[in-house]
């Protein structure tokens, strides 16, 4: 397997850096989500940080098999105030689209690098995944818009939010 090139060694470790934040702020959310006393959101939001982190390890662990150390930089402190459950939704979603431009401009460089192996082997998996991140933070706005100020429907969408699990895949290596 061809070593990675340095251009994309340097992308990826900002990569980690993006998917390791993304975990950061999805935690901060569930935190602004506990104290409103809306437990069922703030779990949501504690899964998504957790397949954040085994996103992260998705680069780490394709870093080491090419034979280039991971260089861990800096997290800085997340957004911590929200006004409302639909305003930390829509960040969250925005957030995603973010994150979707960054993948995309991996997919650009290892593209223009002839490197199949990061192409295929790793980055096509995220593309696809990045069309189920945007969705499902963009149901959840739809949902919240759908309540608008119904307190009993905002109950009802937490106690369904509170039933997510997070799967790990066969074989994940952590
Ligand atoms: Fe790792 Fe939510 O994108």
């Amino acid at each position: 397997m061809a070593e990675l090139s340095d251009r994309l060694h340097k992308k990826m470790n900002e990569q980690i850096q993006e998917e390791i934040f993304s975990a950061y702020l999805y935690y901060s959310m569930s935190a602004w989500f506990e104290t409103k006393n809306l437990p069922g959101f703030g779990h949501w939001m504690r899964c998504q940080a957790m397949e954040e982190m085994m996103h992260a390890h998705r680069f780490y662990n394709h870093m080491h098999e090419r034979r280039r150390a991971v260089e861990l930089l800096e997290i800085k402190k997340p957004e911590y105030k929200w006004g409302s459950p639909l305003e930390i939704y829509q960040a969250a979603f925005e957030h995603e689209l973010h994150i979707t431009g960054k993948i995309h401009d991996l997919v650009k460089i290892a593209n223009e690098e002839n490197d199949y192996t990061a192409e295929v082997g790793l980055l096509q998996w995220f593309v696809n995944e990045q069309i189920e991140e945007e969705e499902s933070t963009d149901a959840v706005v739809q949902k919240l818009n759908m309540i608008g100020e119904d307190k009993t429907g905002l109950y009802q969408l937490d106690k369904e939010l509170g039933m997510r699990v997070v799967v790990v895949p066969p074989l994940f290596k952590w």
